[in-house]
C-alpha cells in the first residue's frame, strides 16, 4: 500500500506536456441560437431552459428555472437540497448568477437552509446594490425575501458523511464501521461516486449553465453544495463573478464545475470569455483555461506522478453566436466514465463528449 507521503515524494518533477481535445472528443460546436450548455447534471435543466427562453424567458430566468431542478433533486448530492455537508455535517451552499443585458450578477456563499441558492442569488443582483452575500447575512437576506428555511440535509448525505466522520482518524473515540456492513445508501453513494468518501474524500460536484436566447442575449448560472466535508465557511468558484460565472453580453458565457480552488486561482469565467474576445472558439478558449490551470499549479500534493494537476475541473462556455464549448482536464471522469456534457439547442437535448487536456481520469 503507498501511504500518502510515499505517493507526495514520489510525484515526479516531469514538467506536464498540455495535450490537444482527445481524438473522440467532441466538446463542442453549434452556431445555433437559443442554446444552453452545461454540466452533464444539467441534461434536464438544459432542456428545461432551452424550452423556456423558446417560449420567450430572459435567458437568466430560464437558466436559473432549470439549475432550480437540481437543487431540488435530492439524487444529486453536489448541489441544492441533499448536498454533501461541510465537516460538521452542515450543507453550504453556493450559487452566482450574471445576466448579459444588464450587466448586473448577485451571489450568496455559504448559505444554510435555502435550497435554491441561485433563485437568492438572482434576488441580491436584483434588489441590492451588493453582488455577494454570505453565512448568516445570506440567510437573513433570504428569509426577508420569502425564502423557505429547510432540513437541506437528506438521511443519506447524513449517513455518507457519518461514515466519512467515523474513519477519519484511529486516534479519536469513532469506531470504524464494518467495510462488510456498510450501510446500502453508503454503498450507493460510493458506486455513484466511484470514490469511497473517506479513502478518497475530495470529491466535487456542481452544475452550471450558460445560455445564448435568439437574439444573442446571454446568461448563466452556477450553484453547488461545494467540495464534500470541506471546513465550515469555505467557498469555492462557485460564488465567485468572473471564476465560476461570467457574462459579457456583447462576447460570450461561461462557468466551471470541479476543483473551485484551482479556478478561483485563474479567475477562469472572465479567462474564457476574455479568449473568446481574442477570436477563440468556446472549446478552445475553455481549453485555454485548462492549460493556464496546468501552468500554474505547482504544489505537488495537487499534481500526478508526470506532473499534471490531478484534480478534476471542467470549463463550459457559449458565444454570442451561439457557438458553444466545453472540455474538462481529464477525458474520465473519477468513476471511470466519460467526461461529458448537457447540450441543448435545435437538435434537441443531450450529452456529448468533452474535449480534455489528458486521458485519464483525476486521481484527487
Ligand atoms: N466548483 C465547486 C466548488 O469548488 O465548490
Amino acid at each position: 500500500m503507498v501511504s500518502r507521503r510515499m505517493f507526495l515524494s514520489s510525484a515526479a518533477l516531469a514538467p506536464f506536456v498540455a495535450g490537444a481535445a482527445g481524438p473522440t472528443a467532441t466538446g463542442g460546436g453549434g452556431g445555433q441560437r437559443p442554446v444552453v450548455v452545461g454540466s452533464s447534471n444539467g441534461l434536464r435543466a438544459a432542456e428545461l431552459a432551452l424550452e423556456r427562453m423558446k417560449a420567450g424567458a430572459d435567458p437568466l430566468d430560464a437558466v436559473i428555472a432549470g439549475v432550480n431542478l437540481v437543487e431540488d433533486d435530492p439524487k444529486d448530492m453536489s448541489v441544492g437540497y441533499g448536498g454533501i455537508p461541510n465537516e460538521e455535517g452542515v450543507v453550504q451552499l453556493d450559487a452566482c448568477v450574471m445576466h448579459g443585458p444588464s450587466g448586473r450578477a448577485g451571489a450568496v456563499a455559504a448559505l444554510e437552509g435555502i435550497k435554491n441558492p441561485s433563485r437568492v442569488a438572482k434576488a441580491v443582483m436584483e434588489t441590492t446594490d451588493h453582488i455577494l452575500l454570505v453565512g448568516p447575512g445570506a440567510r437573513r437576506f433570504a428569509e426577508m425575501n420569502g425564502f423557505p428555511v429547510e432540513n437541506l440535509l437528506t438521511d443519506k448525505a447524513r449517513k455518507v458523511w457519518l461514515y466519512w466522520k467515523q474513519n477519519l482518524s484511529a486516534k479519536d473515540k469513532w469506531l470504524e464501521p464494518d467495510p462488510s456492513k456498510l450501510d446500502p445508501e453508503v454503498q450507493e453513494f460510493i458506486r455513484d461516486y466511484g470514490r469511497d468518501p473517506f479513502r478518497d474524500p475530495r470529491s466535487h460536484g456542481t452544475i452550471h449553465l450558460s445560455a445564448c436566447d435568439g437574439r444573442g442575449d446571454l446568461a448563466g448560472c452556477t450553484s453547488t453544495s461545494g467540495l464534500f466535508f470541506k471546513m465550515p465557511g469555505r467557498v469555492g468558484d462557485s460564488s465567485l463573478i468572473g471564476a465560476g460565472c461570467f457574462v459579457d453580453n456583447g462576447l460570450g458565457a461561461a462557468g466551471s464545475t470541479g476543483r473551485g480552488e484551482a479556478n478561483i486561482l485563474v479567475s477562469g469565467g472572465h479567462l474564457i470569455v476574455e479568449r473568446i474576445r481574442a477570436g477563440r472558439s468556446p472549446k478552445d478558449a475553455c481549453l485555454d483555461a485548462l492549460r493556464r490551470i496546468a501552468e500554474t499549479t505547482k504544489e505537488k500534493r495537487l499534481l500526478d506522478e508526470r506532473g499534471r494537476p490531478a484534480f478534476p475541473i471542467s470549463f463550459y462556455a457559449v458565444s454570442k453566436s451561439g457557438a458553444y464549448g466545453m472540455a474538462a482536464m481529464w477525458s474520465h471522469r473519477p468513476s471511470g466514465k466519460p467526461s461529458q456534457f448537457a447540450v441543448a439547442d435545435a437538435q434537441g437535448a443531450r450529452l456529448e463528449n468533452a474535449a480534455y487536456l489528458y486521458e485519464g481520469k483525476p486521481t484527487i
